[in-house]
């Protein structure tokens, strides 16, 4: 086995990915980032290698079958056997209707957030269950539990938490656990160019919360690290919600007028 435990993390560039990729290089890990966004990826392996960690940036379109296939086949002849995969990769959406969506635009979306999940966690899988075990870890959303006017975002979320529980199950007599988190509203850049443009409320959104705190990047990447870590190592099949309280909120404070006391 080698020194360091190896972690992949798709969509690694960025956002939640990025935060995880710098969290796990703290711990020790041996970094991969794979993403399509190949400047800053490796601008974080970068970052990572001048802090005194261990990184590589390998271009990666998740939704390409062919290509992840080459890529955990490369991984595994030059590097190592993968320890930990944390698909982070993945795309968000506008609000619509479903009337109004264009099924090009669902396709895409579904071809990356679920597909590409799905297609790297069976490729890990199959490599960690031969190394005798390894952990997966999935990006849900609190749409993985509410509906909310996504019209391809919403249905993908919810199937990634299908998806987490049956590789849970289908795994874990291979010693590999599978577990999600469910972020809330994370201030990553997709979402403050939305606060931006005006197409989410930052009021809206506190306001659904039950603690005064904007979910970072770094609180999600905390999660994923406890979860994938031997400190969960009773816990697969879970998509932990990492949202502030919004989950249990958002639905108690729509009542207007709760008395005090
Ligand atoms: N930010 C939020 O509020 C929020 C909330 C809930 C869930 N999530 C989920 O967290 C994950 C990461 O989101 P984020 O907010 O960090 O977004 P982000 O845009 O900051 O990061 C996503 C990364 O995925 C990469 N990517 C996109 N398409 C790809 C492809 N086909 N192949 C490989 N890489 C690709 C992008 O280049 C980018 O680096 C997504 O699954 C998202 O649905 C985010």
């Amino acid at each position: 086995m080698p020194d360091k435990r190896i972690s992949v993390v798709t969509g690694g560039s960025s956002g939640i990915g990025q935060a995880t990729a710098l969290k796990f290089a703290q711990a020790g890990d041996r970094i991969v980032i794979a993403d399509v966004n190949e400047e800053a990826g490796a601008a974080v392996a970068g970052e990572i290698a001048a802090a005194g960690g261990d990184a590589v940036f390998l271009p990666l379109d998740v939704s390409d079958e062919d290509a992840v296939e080459a890529v955990f086949d490369r991984i595994a002849r030059d590097i190592g056997p993968v320890g930990a995969l944390v698909n982070s990769a993945g795309l968000l959406e506008n609000a619509a209707t479903t009337g109004k969506t264009a099924m090009a635009l669902h396709d895409r979306i579904w071809a990356v957030n679920y597909n590409g999940t799905l297609l790297c966690s069976r490729k890990a899988a199959a490599a960690m269950a031969e190394a005798g075990g390894g952990s997966i870890m999935m990006l849900g959303s609190i749409n993985s539990f509410r509906a909310l006017p996504l019209p391809s975002y919403n249905p993908g979320k919810v199937a990634i938490k299908g998806l987490v529980e049956l590789m849970a199950a289908e795994l874990g007599p291979k010693g590999i656990r599978v577990n999600g988190v469910a972020p809330g509203y994370t201030m990553t850049k997709p979402i403050a160019d939305k606060i931006a443009a005006g197409l989410r409320d930052p009021k809206a959104i506190m306001a659904s919360c039950a603690l005064d705190h904007f979910v970072t990047p770094e609180d999600i990447a905390d999660a994923i690290h406890f979860l994938c870590s031997d400190a969960a190592r009773a816990i697969s099949g879970v998509m932990l919600p990492v949202d502030s309280g919004w989950l249990a909120a958002s639905t108690y404070n729509h009542f207007p007028a709760v008395p005090d006391g």
